[in-house]
């Protein structure tokens, strides 16, 4: 950890009561007593899984956040791309209001007259005959794995408890056990084991190295992987790779799940990420912008073959298919077409990229600048004793944009889709600022 993070960690951890009326001071940055008083309560009563940068929000509206003492940012993390559509989004505020006065869950008990309808809208929308509705990202990709496991015994014919589900080193899909066991970060996975059996990994954006796996093994139920990988640094793949990662799959009947929880709807410039390599993948998991930062929703959507393998009482969730969610979801994808998100993401994501490209041909501090559409990453040279990714992002912060270091020197940079040309210019201004200032 950094000196100046310790700093401040430090002195929130002492009772926010001490605090009142006095400037924190971490090295060159500060942040203001009010701020430091929500700090140190969430660190004296909460646990002590995140480690987020000292700006605490109270209001956000578009692409802007306000913290308690006023001060305006750009949101340049949306949420981990959850806020796709811009904080607050009316349309999709409206559709939340309407709907929490009428009938917000009725479990799965019983029917309601909300889930049908999306579910025809979402299967429609994304060209799948199924969809099975969940809460959390999470949660998707259980369920894309349960049913994969299901339709190998089913289906395929695989040995009962012998189906083997592949992931690609590097991957990130939450916080579960499964998710940890499919994981090769030791702060994810370490000191929580025993781990979830018939799970196996191969490089990412190595087809050699998959096919070499499913050559080598008949008992693979699935490949799971994601499009580009967000937490590891906006990892893209090579052109093509997708392409053949499905026909690849196909051959050895092996179904090709697709985690779009943070590439999808329209965040790389495409609604769907796989749409670059112009594939369909067999079960499609979609999350956090389902409901634009309003409510959790996720969806896993898929053939009749694949979904019709799971019987009542073999998978669900109480919140699953709420209607509330639902009536989000349908208005956050209608959003993100009418107001032309993708493409939007698309023009801006391409010129942010040749800006910052020509940008670090003289810079001695920014190696790197990757992505696609507003899925984007720079990648901070790591020097002794001078500042780091961190300190790039307090400094951004002092200057009034939010982002954050995702794997140690490369900082994610992926603000709401409705941000226009003109706002986008001003934060790679803001951005380069910041980067000549730790030069
Ligand atoms: C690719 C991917 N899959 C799944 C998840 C998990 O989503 P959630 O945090 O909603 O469970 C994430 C979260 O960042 C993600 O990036």
């Amino acid at each position: 950890m950094h000196r100046s993070v310790v700093r401040v960690d430090q002195m929130l951890g002492k009772a926010a009561k001490g605090l009142r009326g006095r400037e924190i001071v971490a090295l060159k940055h500060t942040t203001s007593a009010k701020s430091a008083e929500f700090i140190a309560r969430e660190d004296q009563y909460g646990a002590h899984n995140y480690h987020p940068l000292p700006v605490v929000i109270k209001e956000a509206k578009g692409v802007h956040m306000w913290d308690v003492d006023g001060k305006q940012y750009y949101d340049f993390l949306s949420a981990y791309s959850a806020v796709n559509q811009g904080h607050c989004h009316p349309r999709i505020l409206d559709a939340l209001t309407k709907q929490a006065s009428k009938l917000t869950l009725t479990s799965r008990a019983f029917y309601n007259d909300v889930l049908g309808g999306y579910e025809e809208f979402v299967t429609k929308f994304f060209g799948y005959d199924r969809v099975l509705p969940m809460n959390t990202g999470v949660e998707g990709g259980e369920t894309a794995i349960k049913l994969a496991r299901r339709w190998a015994y089913d289906v395929k014919g695989v040995p009962e408890n012998q189906a083997k589900v592949i992931f690609a080193h590097g991957n990130f899909w939450g916080r579960t056990m499964s998710a940890i066991s499919a994981s090769d970060d030791s702060d994810a996975y370490g000191g929580f084991g025993p781990y979830m059996p018939g799970f196996d990994k191969v490089p990412y954006n190595d087809i050699e190295a998959l096919r070499k796996k499913l050559e080598s093994d008949k008992n693979i139920a699935a490949f799971m992987v994601e499009p580009i990988q967000g937490e590891a640094g906006v990892v893209v793949p090579s052109e093509g790779y997708l392409r053949q990662v499905s026909e690849l799959c196909k051959k050895h009947n092996v179904l090709f799940i697709a985690d779009e929880v943070q590439t999808g709807l329209a965040r790389t410039g495409k609604m769907l990420a796989v749409n670059y390599d112009n594939v369909k993948p067999d079960i499609l998991i979609l999350g956090k912008a389902l409901s634009g930062g309003m409510y959790p929703v996720s969806a896993v959507l898929t053939s009749d073959e694949v979904m019709l393998t799971i019987k009542p009482g073999q998978h669900g969730s109480t919140y699953g298919g709420n209607p509330l969610g639902c009536m989000v979801a349908i208005e956050a994808l209608k959003v993100l077409v009418d107001e032309k998100m993708a493409e939007n993401a698309f023009e801006l994501g391409n010129e942010f990229r040749a800006d910052m490209n020509n940008y670090i041909k003289t810079s001695s501090v920014c190696t790197g600048v990757r992505g696609r559409g507003l899925l984007n990453a720079i990648i901070i040279n790591e020097r002794e004793g001078k500042p780091n990714a961190w300190d790039l992002c307090m400094t951004l912060r002092d200057k009034g944009l939010l982002a954050k270091p995702t794997h140690g020197n490369i900082i994610r940079l992926a603000p709401p889709l409705c941000i226009t040309k003109e706002e986008m210019q001003d934060c790679t201004r803001i951005l380069k600022e910041g980067l000549a200032a730790i030069e």
